[in-house]
This record gives structure tokens, C-alpha cells and sequence, in this order.
């Protein structure tokens, strides 16, 4: 059985294997799902409907390769952009692969945060970059080290995720924003600003985007997964005029255009207007996870250990001192009632094991507190 992952077929099997009783149910920090109450399925189905009576032979048929035009229209306008610059496709995932393929040529190198977003990492590996980990700091990456890696070597791309990072939920101050794009136009590698979390502010102020900052060398990649529905697969990015024609094209090639009838229904719920008062919900509901996932460290973790205090987004993260067996205790920490996804994928070198990333956007928070208590028990059991 996986130790990261726990599927409902493995459940029973896990409460046997470690005679836990019903009671004793493992608490999942697993994957960085939207909560299921959270899903607005009565009225995505109306709006299915709705969009497949009025255009379903229109959705329903080959279509343009850029995506359903109308939600394109409704992106860029959002987004005080041209339709030309948005390109949609089945999530934002995808863009990743599409920015390697455009962008990467062999023996590229590849900037990203130390920790990052495992798929970033795998999908420019995939493509043959050389990535290279900047480490994170609580405002963003360590400007020192990522001027002294573009001393040795300026990359093409620097993948970030700047707002409520997963896995750390660090947001990047304004000031290393400012850097970082003087740093790119004077040495000319693009900014990839992946912002699936950035409305999910719960606290404070939003931080101007690098796509504002440097629009001529940022490819901004964002989704309806995390304030809509991450099974409709509908994400998007903006880009440069100078570029975007290459990415369309891309686009053709791959797959003829995206899947147009879940961008249907996607536009017909924004078309009604209802998507901001959604991420409002969204925060109202996820506000209180935080405060309390927040609360519970205060009260339980021991005093050497720290973690992140993040203002949105679904993930607050662990570090471990070295005075803890953090290897040992990832390895075991089901048989203190918790699951985990391991630390090592989030780690351009794997030495993920002081690194605990917690989501707690699908639990309540007397489920987060529980959590905490037993990782906190295991922390204290594992400390040398
Ligand atoms: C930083 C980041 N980027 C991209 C994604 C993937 O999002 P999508 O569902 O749009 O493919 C995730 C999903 O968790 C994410 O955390």
C-alpha cells in the first residue's frame, strides 16, 4: 500500500494492517483538492444544459484551436488583454509542456523554487532542461543565490509559482518581484507566473503580478480548477504578442483545440456572472481552515519547529529541524494516524525529508487539529 496515498480500497486494508479502530480514521494531508462541498454542481449542470441548447452545434464540433472563443473573450477581458494573447487549454497543466516544447532548446537550463511544484519539475525534466533549485525563503526565492546561479549560467525560463506556492504557501514579495523582472529583461530569460491560488487571498493584499510587471516576458498560466472545478480540465495562459502565434500553432498540432464543451460550460457560468461570488464563498469557507490549521501549529508543534504562515491558497508547510529523523518519521507517520504525500517530489535533488507539506483546504479544522497533534506526537517521538 502506498504510505502517500491512501484510496478507498486501501482504506479497509489500512485500519487492518494497523488495527486501528473506525474511530482512529487516518487524516489525509494528501493532494490539494478544492473541498467536495466547495463544487457548485446544480449549477455547473445548469449551465451545461443551458450552453448545450443554445451551442451545442457549435461545441460539440471541431472548433478553433485556441479555445471556445467566447470564454477567450471573457478571459482576456478580465485580464485587459487581447483575445489574441489567451490561449485555453485542458488545464494548466498542459501549458507546461507546451512552454518546454516552445521555449527549451537541448542543454537549457531551467530555474525553479527549492521546494517546487512537483509536475513543474517533472515536465521540464521531461523535456530535457537543466533545472536548477532556487531556494525559498518566507518572501519569495533567495535573491542572492538565483543572482549567483544566473552568474554561472542565465536560464531560458524561471518557473514560479508566486503567490501561495505549493507545496509552501509562500507568497513572493512586491520588491523580489521587482528584482527578478529586472533580472529578466536584462538577461532575457522568460518569467513563467503559474497562478492557480492567486485569488484565494483569505488575508491582506493582493500583490501585483509579474505578468503586470513584465508582460513582455511573462507566460501567465492560470485555471478554473481551483475556483470552479478542477474535473472540467479548463485552464488558460496569457502571453506576449511576439510569441503567442507559436503557442496557438502548438496548440493545432497537439491536439486539432481543447475540449470546447467543458469551455462551454465554464463560459456560461461566468458569462452569469457567478464566478466571483463562488471565490468569495470559496474564501469564506477556506478563511477559517487556515486561521485554524495556523492555531493548531501554534498550540501543538514543539518550539524547534517551523513553518509557514501563508495569507490564501490551500498549503502551510512543515520544516523539521535536523534534530529529527525526518526521514524516519515520513516513513511512519501512518502509524500515528496521518497520511502525508512524501516531501522528497517537491525537491529538484529529493532531500525532501525535513519538508512536511500540509493542505488543509478540505478538512474542517477540528479535523486539521487532530492532524496536528499526532504529527506533533510523531515529531516528538522522532527528535534524537
Ligand atoms: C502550482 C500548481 N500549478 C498547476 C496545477 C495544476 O492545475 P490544473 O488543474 O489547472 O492542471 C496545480 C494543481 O494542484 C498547482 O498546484
Amino acid at each position: 500500500m502506498s504510505s502517500a496515498i491512501i484510496h478507498s480500497s486501501d482504506y479497509i486494508f489500512f485500519i487492518e494492517e494497523h488495527n486501528m479502530s473506525m474511530s482512529d480514521n487516518p487524516i489525509l494531508f494528501t493532494r490539494g483538492n478544492p473541498a467536495v462541498e466547495a463544487l457548485p454542481v446544480d449549477t455547473l449542470s445548469e449551465c451545461a444544459a443551458s450552453i448545450f441548447a443554445k451551442e451545442g452545434k457549435v461545441i460539440f464540433q471541431y472548433g478553433h484551436y485556441s479555445g471556445y472563443k467566447p470564454l477567450r473573450q471573457w478571459i482576456a477581458d478580465q485580464y485587459n488583454t487581447t483575445v489574441e494573447q489567451v490561449l485555453i487549454g485542458n488545464s494548466s497543466m498542459e501549458f507546461f509542456t507546451f512552454c518546454a516544447s516552445v521555449l527549451l532548446n537541448d542543454g537549457d537550463t531551467v530555474f525553479l523554487e527549492y521546494p517546487s511544484y512537483d509536475r513543474a519539475v517533472t515536465a521540464m525534466r521531461r523535456a530535457g532542461a537543466d533545472v536548477v533549485g532556487i531556494p525559498l525563503e518566507k518572501d519569495g526565492v533567495d535573491m542572492a543565490a538565483f543572482e549567483e546561479a544566473l552568474a554561472r549560467k542565465v536560464p531560458r525560463l524561471f518557473y514560479t509559482v508566486a503567490d501561495f506556492q505549493n507545496p509552501t504557501g509562500v507568497t513572493t514579495s512586491l520588491e523580489k518581484r521587482k528584482r527578478i523582472a529586472e533580472l529578466a529583461e536584462k538577461h532575457g530569460f522568460y518569467i513563467i507566473e503559474d497562478a492557480p491560488y492567486k485569488a484565494l487571498r483569505y488575508h491582506g493584499e493582493d500583490v501585483t503580478a509579474y505578468k503586470e510587471i513584465i508582460p513582455e516576458q511573462v507566460l501567465y498560466i492560470n485555471s478554473f480548477s481551483k475556483v470552479l472545478s478542477p474535473g472540467m480540465r479548463v485552464g488558460f495562459m496569457i502571453g506576449p504578442e511576439s510569441i503567442m502565434p507559436t503557442f496557438h500553432k502548438w496548440s493545432e498540432d497537439t491536439y486539432i483545440h481543447p475540449s470546447l464543451v467543458t469551455e462551454g460550460i465554464v463560459y456560461e457560468y461566468c458569462r452569469r456572472g457567478l464566478l466571483e461570488p463562488n471565490i468569495e464563498k470559496l474564501r469564506d469557507l477556506y478563511r477559517p481552515r487556515l486561521d485554524g490549521i495556523l492555531k493548531a501549529l501554534d498550540t501543538h508543534m514543539p518550539s524547534n519547529v517551523d513553518w509557514t504562515r501563508p495569507e490564501g491558497g490551500f498549503f502551510v508547510a512543515v520544516y523539521l529541524p535536523d534534530t529529527v529523523d525526518g526521514k524516519a518519521l515520513q516513513e511512519n507517520l501512518k502509524d500515528f494516524g496521518v497520511v502525508i504525500a512524501s516531501g522528497n517530489g517537491f525537491f529538484t535533488d529529493r532531500k525532501g525529508d525535513q519538508f512536511l507539506r500540509l493542505p488543509f483546504c478540505q478538512m474542517d479544522p477540528a479535523e486539521v487539529e487532530e492532524g496536528i497533534k499526532r504529527i506533533a506526537a510523531a515529531i516528538r517521538h522522532y527528535t534524537r
